[in-house]
């Protein structure tokens, strides 16, 4: 993957450094339902983005005393490969993994009728086994997944994904370079069917004007990639039901 870095992120014609226009998502492949000793588990594919995500629970909690008397405990847990970045990534959890880890329980919690299993805990685990930009996002996205798969019941699907500006443009789904070298990064997370926000952070300087712009594809891009999440949940009980009956 080493890549020489581009002079310009936008050619003449508005194309981005892998051909995309600006309003254009990653490629995205999603399968549900991919691990046999996990509750639920999910995995995706955006752009070069390779990520799984496992769910336990919900369980009884170890150590006890952390256990809720009113609702149950989310943990969750992102962490990188040390293969999943060009420069190796030591195991340990990193500042910015502890970081993650925390807005992504955050964008989920909401989501989650936690009330009604008290003193459990549900685990969340995203593994990150390649990163090229926006992994919080997708992130998000395939463990929302891996919960729905566990049988957990959920006001709605939460989905995330960026928005930012390179060369002075606003585009979609930054991609690793253009996460590092354009003027800024908006990844926001949403729960589509209640027009809800549950993660809106903000990397860079935006005007008003290029702010709201920004947000709009962001959620844009989140229903696009809702429709692709519920496709494939519903892909896994086509299979389970087409095995049933043969
Ligand atoms: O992945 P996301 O955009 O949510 O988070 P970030 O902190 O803005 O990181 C952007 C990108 O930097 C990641 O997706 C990785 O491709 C890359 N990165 C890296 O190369 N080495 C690290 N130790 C951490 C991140």
């Amino acid at each position: 993957m080493n890549q020489e870095l581009p002079e310009r992120l936008i050619d003449e014609s508005m194309r981005r450094v892998d051909g995309r226009k600006p309003d254009e998502l990653r490629p995205i492949k999603i399968e549900v339902g991919v691990l046999s000793n996990a509750d639920g588990s999910a995995y995706i594919e955006q752009g070069r983005n390779k990520i799984l995500a496992a769910v336990y629970g919900p369980k009884e909690v170890h150590p006890r005393h952390l256990s809720l008397p009113d609702r149950a405990l989310l943990r969750c847990r992102y962490h990188m490969a040390p293969f999943s970045v060009e420069e190796r990534k030591s195991p340990a959890p990193s500042r910015r993994e502890i970081e993650l880890s925390k807005v992504i329980r955050e964008a989920l919690e909401p989501a989650i009728f936690l009330e009604r299993y008290p003193r459990t805990a549900i685990d969340i685990f995203i593994e990150i086994l390649q990163a090229d930009g926006g992994t919080r996002c997708a992130g998000i996205t395939v463990a929302s997944l891996a919960l729905a798969d566990a049988g957990i019941p959920m006001r709605d699907l939460v989905v995330a994904c960026a928005a930012g500006k390179v060369d002075g443009t606003i585009v979609l789904d930054l991609n690793d370079v253009e996460d590092k070298l354009g003027e800024a990064d908006l990844p926001v997370a949403v729960m589509p069917s209640l027009n809800a926000v549950t993660l809106l952070q903000m990397d860079g300087l935006l005007t008003l004007e290029e702010f709201e712009q920004a947000i709009n594809l962001a959620i844009d891009g989140c229903k696009r990639i809702y429709k692709l999440q519920k496709e494939a949940l519903k892909a896994k009980y086509l299979a389970i039901k087409e095995e049933v009956e043969e």
